[in-house]
């Protein structure tokens, strides 16, 4: 237990360096101690490079993964020191804080109320260290929740609370004393409703807009396309992929199931070391967030069949370590359950791409709406240019409207019966948006069978997969 203090200061410094979200920036603003430490020099933050055996199945035995030592893991994206006395914090969902007492040995008192930004959230407070001194009348800590308060001292065993209003309030009535605690306060919204809403299998490529009818995706502005905003492409995969030697590039991805993204293959041409995978993200920028989630994959399948000259078979599954929680930023794709090829139809192209052709990537999620062309059409276009398109292709594009760099991987979708279903993954193209020369995706219904196999208990439901 002692051995964990170090390792959570660690772990406060590294998060308090970061953008906090607005609930916690109010506390951390006023709190003096916290800019010192903001200036303190920054752990790196790219994780070692490991060995693919130490780093493969599992997160816990990787160093690169921190880790509280809670008795029940409770997912965390941004966790913040609170060390601040008599104040109210609202915890968003996801978000954690941090409370500790002083290390000087004079008397004081302190309270710390938290309340949760989302009423259907709950608070779980948990002790990673628990030693105070003497009796209850030096030091003692008393924790109530939602009305209840129980006091601690010296060496009690200090359980797990949950509750949606809590408050901690140590105090040190004698100079001389320092014993010392170390406690979280982690706030987890309500369990998704997709999972609940089809006891089969979890809804697909709805998103929170389609459901409440209010299917707008403000529209301001890949190549030609526009910013999306939060939840409207919920599928969506952010891959910062770190192969050998020292390589870092970027590729899109697609939810399809809790724990699986599809994606290209040739993403994964080079020595693969390992992949950050980012979800409920849309702004690049902020990299803290309740609602997002990161992951590193180190397992993922790349079709047996890629072929990297006529650029076929170009699809892959990146396994994550541990399934998500569906919630409104974060939902899977539907996938074809038709051979439809979906000629003429309308869709959608999604990622953080270059913005032209050589130009700079996004730092908004961009979305774009391409004609989906024949497979006839397209291949009179691309034979010219020497590339035979195969009818497990299909091809899109706009005016001045196309895919780009760091897009591959990414979902064209189309909207059948109210749900995004996936037509293509983003593959290669000539230059970005030459008129006339369509971008090249693959036709994921052709590799439905490939897909079932490489993702288990690979079920979809809401009506693409119900059976
Ligand atoms: N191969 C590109 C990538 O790695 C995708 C290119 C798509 N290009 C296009 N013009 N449609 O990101």
């Amino acid at each position: 237990m002692h051995s964990s203090v170090p390792a959570l200061w660690w772990v406060a410094i590294l998060v308090s360096s970061a953008v906090p979200s607005n609930s916690l920036r109010g506390a951390l603003d006023r709190i003096g101690r916290v800019d010192s430490v903001t200036k303190a020099p920054l752990p790196p933050p790219v994780s070692p490079v490991l060995p693919r055996s130490l780093s493969g199945g599992g997160e816990a035995g990787s160093p690169h993964t921190l880790r509280l030592k809670t008795e029940s893991a409770i997912p965390v994206s941004l966790l913040a020191p609170v060390d601040e006395c008599d104040v109210t914090v609202a915890l968003d969902n996801g978000e954690a804080a941090l409370l500790y007492s002083r290390s000087d040995r004079y008397e004081y008192t302190c309270k710390q109320t938290f309340t949760t930004v989302d009423p259907r959230a709950n608070l779980t407070v948990t002790c990673q260290h628990f030693r105070l001194k003497f009796n209850c009348f030096f030091e003692s800590l008393t924790i109530e929740v939602d009305g209840k308060a129980s006091t601690y001292c010296m060496d009690d065993k200090v359980g797990q609370f949950q509750g949606r209003n809590v408050s901690l309030s140590f105090e040190r009535n004698f100079m001389g004393f320092n014993g010392g605690y170390v406690c979280t306060v982690s706030c987890q919204g309500p369990p998704s409703a997709l999972i609940s809403e089809d006891p089969g299998c979890p809804t697909c490529g709805v998103t929170v807009a389609m459901e409440s009818r209010q299917s707008k995706t403000a529209d301001e502005r890949i190549v030609g396309g526009v910013s999306t905003v939060k939840g409207a492409f919920p599928w969506m995969a952010h891959l910062r992929i770190t192969a050998r030697p020292s390589m870092q590039y970027m590729c899109g991805g697609s939810l399809i199931t809790d724990t699986h993204i599809l994606s290209a293959a040739h993403c994964f041409e080079y020595d693969v070391q390992y992949i950050d995978v980012t979800l409920g993200m849309v702004d690049t920028r902020i990299v803290l967030a309740g609602d997002l989630v990161r992951m590193q994959a180190t397992d993922f399948t790349v079709h047996a069949k890629y072929d990297s000259d006529n650029i076929y078979n170009d699809i892959a599954v990146v396994k994550l370590p541990r399934a998500v929680t569906f919630t409104d930023v974060i939902r899977p794709i539907c996938l074809p359950t038709s051979a439809d090829t979906m000629e003429g139809a309308v869709a959608t192209a999604t990622g953080w791409g270059t913005l032209s052709f050589g130009g700079e990537e996004a730092q908004v999620l961009q979305k774009v709406d391409l004609d989906v062309w024949s497979n006839t059409m397209c291949s009179s276009v691309w034979s010219r240019k020497y590339m035979t398109i195969a009818s497990t292709q299909v091809c899109a594009l706009g005016d001045g409207k196309d895919t780009c760099s760091g897009d591959s991987g990414g979902p064209l979708a189309v909207q059948v019966d109210g749900k995004y279903v996936q037509l293509g993954i983003t593959s290669y193209g000539q230059g970005c948006a030459t008129p006339g020369v369509p971008g090249v995706y693959t036709r994921v219904s052709s590799y439905m069978t490939w897909i079932k196999a490489h993702v288990e208990g690979y079920c979809q439901g809401g009506g693409a997969e119900r059976k």
